[in-house]
């Protein structure tokens, strides 16, 4: 298992950022529209701490990743219509974007709103703003907010493009993200000799059709 990608597929290294960081994210993003709406307690408090780390967590793993992805190369695209290529470009780029938007809007709006913030309890991380903002508090949180439901635009179209690609096109986009499909994707192509080879090849003689002008007579 290769730790860098080659011409063919994503290495261990893109492939772990990938899904360690999908995870994470939609793991905070459950998390952030569930403790909203929390009546205040410390159980809340703690709710919205775990949020904030994880989100830092977030950040911290994206500049590795465009560190990472500097030192890495990509997999060749996949053959697929024009179009379908540079929308999957746009997708990926807004994703990017979306990735680096939220964790800063929200230490933003924790900045803006005066509170402090640590990550897991293990150090201190500097305000944005030395101090609290009502007006830019107010921007951070339509950032944070509308942010998070682009992001869960793109990622409905992205996670949809992936399975189109392994269920429609049976093609090697989400296998070479995710190999554990492998065995899956693999049997069409096993298949494929035979589905190639003429019908007389196949078809033996007696489960030929019959001849429809022999059984249908014209009157
Ligand atoms: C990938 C990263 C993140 C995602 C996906 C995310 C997602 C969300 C979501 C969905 C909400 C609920 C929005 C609403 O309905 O009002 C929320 C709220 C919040 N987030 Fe994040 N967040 C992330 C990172 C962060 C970070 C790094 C911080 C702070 C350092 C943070 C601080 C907050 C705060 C304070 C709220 C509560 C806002 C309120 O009380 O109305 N978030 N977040
Ligand atoms: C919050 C969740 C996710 C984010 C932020 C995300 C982001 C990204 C980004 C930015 C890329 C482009 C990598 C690059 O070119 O450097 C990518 C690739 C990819 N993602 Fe995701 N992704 C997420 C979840 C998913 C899910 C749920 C699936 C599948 C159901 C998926 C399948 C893929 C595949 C197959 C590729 C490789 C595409 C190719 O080879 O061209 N992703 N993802």
């Amino acid at each position: 298992m290769p730790l860098k990608s080659d011409a063919n597929r994503w290495g261990v290294g893109a492939r772990t950022l990938h899904w360690v960081m999908a995870l994470l994210i939609i793991g905070a993003g459950i998390v952030g529209l569930y403790m909203s709406d929390l009546p205040n307690s410390p159980q809340k408090i703690r709710i919205y701490a775990l949020h904030k780390s994880v989100g830092l967590t977030v950040l911290a793993l994206l500049l590795l990743r465009v560190t990472w992805s500097l030192a890495d190369r990509r997999p060749r695209e996949v053959p697929m219509p024009l179009w379908q290529a540079m929308a999957a470009r746009v997708v990926h780029l807004l994703l990017y974007a979306l990735m680096l938007l939220l964790p800063l809007s929200g230490w933003l709006y924790n900045s803006a709103s005066g509170y402090p913030l640590q990550w897991f309890g293990l150090f201190n991380l500097p305000s944005l703003t030395g101090g609290a903002d009502p007006a830019l508090r107010a921007v951070a949180h339509e950032l944070h907010e509308y942010g998070f439901w682009l992001l869960v635009i793109a990622l409905v179209a992205h996670a949809g493009a992936a399975l189109k690609h392994h269920i429609v096109d049976r093609d090697d986009t989400l296998v070479r993200m995710l190999p554990l499909l492998r065995r899956r994707a693999a049997a069409p192509t096993s298949v494929a000799p035979a589905a190639a080879a003429p019908a007389s090849a196949i078809v033996p003689p007696a489960a030929a059709p019959a001849d429809p002008v022999k059984e249908n007579p014209a009157p």
